[in-house]
């Protein structure tokens, strides 16, 4: 049976001047199952945003792509355009990062949600108007909010906004980027509820993407953590918690606030390499505190594990258990 959405070997390059490119995304697989809620996690810069416009066919023409993503076993790559349109917002829809602070300021928000119903043949005039009440409704915005302007909204709202407009066909999976970042903690954290509700109520799967792993830790199922535009550990959120093992994985966990209050958060040292030079051996090995000789040369692939888990790396080779 295959999966809602897989994606196989994603790879994304953008041009850059002077005949120089930059390997944003180096071949980023996962699956999502239908109401599962998978969160790809990663520093800035390590090729999230980049994978998710890949899935959906929404990179800039500077960008070249490979691979497939299969919905519901189709490849709707395989055709550019003509193939992922008929999808996209349908089946797989995206709030965007930075979503709420795009909203069009001169239009009410009702109306920006009427013409995104109209958009895509869901619903016109009246029963759009009415439609986009409901919507709103559902992300827990009063329909008597629909002719109010995105500046007289909170961030939060404008989040929720945000969010009813990615409803609006009722896709089967919701990709999230950055849904929580920029808003405080309380905001935040009923945003995160929200989402969970949406999930649970209409049956949602959803690819929450962030930098936060104490939010995928609280929402999700599964996490793929990135760096370096590679998945380098993929596994259930529990597992990868209590038993990392990538090095990565195990420093991400250390540098965001203890789940259950806990330690001190400690940074990681270095930054991540620039993804328009080549890279040697493992990408993180000049910034891993395990790394040994055969990191700086050779390049770890991802290896299945057992318990439905894979890393990248070659400690995982040598002893059961690497962090
Ligand atoms: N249009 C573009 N042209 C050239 N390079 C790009 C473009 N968009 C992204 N990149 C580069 O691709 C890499 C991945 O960027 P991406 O935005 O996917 O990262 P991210 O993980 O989403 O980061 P953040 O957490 O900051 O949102 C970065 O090196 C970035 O500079
Ligand atoms: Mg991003």
């Amino acid at each position: 049976m295959s999966s809602l959405l897989e994606v196989e070997n994603l790879h994304v390059w953008f041009e850059l001047e002077g005949e120089r490119e930059l390997h944003a995304v180096q071949g980023v697989s996962f699956t999502l199952e239908p109401g599962e809620r998978l969160g790809l996690v990663g520093e800035s810069g390590c090729g999230k945003t980049t994978s998710v416009l890949g899935v959906l066919g929404l990179l800039p023409p500077s960008a070249s792509v490979a691979g497939r993503v299969l919905l519901n076993g189709e490849d709707i790559l395989a055709g550019g355009e003509e193939t992922i349109r008929p999808h996209r917002w349908v089946d797989l829809a995206i709030v965007f990062q930075g979503a709420m602070n795009a909203l069009n300021p001169v239009k009410t928000v009702g109306s920006q949600i009427v013409e995104a119903l109209e958009l895509h043949g869901q619903a016109s005039g009246r029963a759009a108007r009415v439609r986009a009440g409901e919507l709103l409704n559902s992300v827990g915005i009063p329909a008597e909010r629909t002719d109010r302007f995105p500046h007289e909204f909170s961030g939060g709202m404008r989040q929720r906004a945000a969010i009813a407009m990615a409803l609006a066909c009722n896709p089967s999976v919701l990709v999230a980027d950055e849904p929580t970042t920029a808003l405080d903690v309380m905001v935040q954290a009923q945003i995160l509820e929200l989402l969970d509700s949406l999930c649970n109520d209409f049956g949602l799967a959803l690819l929450l993407v962030t930098h936060d792993l104490p939010v995928v830790a609280e929402l999700c199922d599964r996490a793929a953590v990135m760096y370096a535009g590679e998945i380098v550990e993929y596994g259930p959120v529990d597992a990868l918690y209590h038993e990392p093992r990538h090095p990565y994985t195990r420093l991400l966990f250390a540098a965001t606030p203890d789940l259950y209050g806990r330690g001190v958060p400690v940074s990681i040292p270095g930054a991540p390499p620039r993804l328009d030079l080549p890279l040697y051996g493992c990408p993180f090995h000049p910034r891993c505190d395990r790394a040994f000789t055969r990191c700086k040369d050779e390049h770890p692939a991802l290896k299945e594990l057992g318990g439905s888990r894979s890393a990248a790396c070659h400690l995982n080779d040598v002893v059961a258990k690497t962090a």
